[in-house]
């Protein structure tokens, strides 16, 4: 039973193009034809990575070539590319933001990488806690391959760094030579506000790599991301690529639907997103003030709620669970696994009638799990 789904960072179904896309595939296929008899290759569909380069500098405002672009299975597939390609073996060090994605986690230590944590305040990851890291990387000889850094609408917490952080992250990581992946899988999921620059369009250098999706703007069932990096680095990393590339037709499709009304869909999607992110925040002023603190993200899927440590987390999923209310468990974002006390609420997906709903109701569970178990 899962009546109240804030699980995971999913897109709005409700607004999701089925007829355009329909007709998107079929003019694709035409278009495609016995195309469809040769392997895509490691850069993938030249239309499709067209349109993402004009998407990257139509955003950040600098030249992106479709030539530094290659499509990706999901965003997924470049965030484990990139270790697979930069790592040595195990017991490498990446360095990442404490609380990071959960996904990426998972992927980093199944490789075996050592992730080293940076601690986050509501800027994103603090500067000057990654510039001890690396110093502290560097008196014991240990060169990290890279820092994975969410800079635009964190997940878990939602936070954004400010432009002049980016800079002088950047000028950490080049004064320590160690290159930056950056993952701006939510970057054109926005509601209110200036937009920050990519870390990418702030540094022209090769050892800045970007990551973006087409999850978070269509559905990850599609299954299509990229990674866009410079000379040499685009080449090294695809060195590593095996699988004969992604979806032509896939691509080919999104490539059809977006060539139209890319800005358009954003701007309808967004604006619905927006709304649910309305609806879960004064669902929680409402009902958790009492209790908890939350981000107020300007963009992204996700609220980050923390709680005091009294707040029992086992109790807290349970009841969750016993109402069908589906959240995230902080801990899954730990990247030590320290069970923090906070849950990562995602308002993409639920309908605004079950965020209405929902959201008291996990205040109560919230409230409910603190309270002294009654023997
Ligand atoms: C930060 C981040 N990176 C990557 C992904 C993977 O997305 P996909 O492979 O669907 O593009 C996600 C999915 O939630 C994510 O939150």
């Amino acid at each position: 039973m899962q009546l109240y789904d804030f699980g995971s960072g999913r897109t709005d179904p409700g607004s999701f193009p089925t007829e355009a896309l329909a007709a998107a595939a079929s003019v694709a296929v035409r278009e495609l034809g016995a195309e469809l008899v040769r392997y895509p290759g490691d850069m993938g569909h030249q239309g499709l990575r067209e349109l993402m380069a004009m998407r990257e500098s139509k955003r950040e405002g600098v030249a992106v070539a479709a030539d530094h672009i290659a499509l990706m299975n999901g965003s997924m597939q470049a965030v484990t590319l990139v270790a697979e390609a930069l790592m040595e073996g195990p017991g490498d060090v990446i360095v990442t933001e404490e609380l990071t994605y959960s996904g990426t986690i998972a992927a980093y230590k199944r490789l075996g990488a050592e992730l080293v944590g940076v601690p986050l305040d509501e800027q994103g990851m603090r500067v000057d806690a990654l510039a001890d890291v690396l110093a502290s990387l560097r008196r014991r000889g240990v060169r990290p391959r890279f820092i994975y850094t969410l800079a635009t609408y964190q997940n878990p917490t939602g936070s954004v760094m400010p432009r002049q952080r980016r800079l002088e992250l950047l000028e950490v990581a080049h004064y320590y030579e160690t290159l930056v992946v950056e993952d701006n899988c939510y970057g054109d999921v926005h509601f209110e506000g200036p937009q920050e620059p990519a870390l990418y369009a702030l540094d022209d250098s090769p050892s800045v790599l970007y990551i973006g999706s087409l999850s978070k703007i269509l559905g990850p069932g599609v299954r299509l991301g990229y990674l866009l990096a410079r000379p040499p680095m685009l080449g090294r990393i695809l060195d590593r690529r095996y699988d004969g590339g992604n979806s032509l037709l896939a691509a080919a499709s999104c490539a059809v639907l977006f060539r139209e009304r890319l800005w358009q869909h954003l701007a309808e999607t967004n604006a619905i997103l927006k709304q649910k992110r309305d609806a879960v925040l004064a669902g929680l002023a409402q009902n958790a003030a009492d209790l908890c603190t939350w981000s107020r993200p300007v963009g992204g899927m996700f609220t980050w709620i923390e709680f005091p440590d009294a707040v029992d987390r086992n109790r807290l999923m349970a009841l969750c669970a016993e109402r069908g209310i589906v959240v995230a468990r902080g801990q899954g974002f730990h990247i030590q696994r320290e069970d923090v006390p906070a849950i990562r609420l995602a308002f993409g997906f639920a309908s605004l009638a079950a965020i209405r709903e929902g959201v008291p109701l996990l205040a109560e569970c919230i409230h409910q799990a603190r309270a002294p178990v009654m023997v």
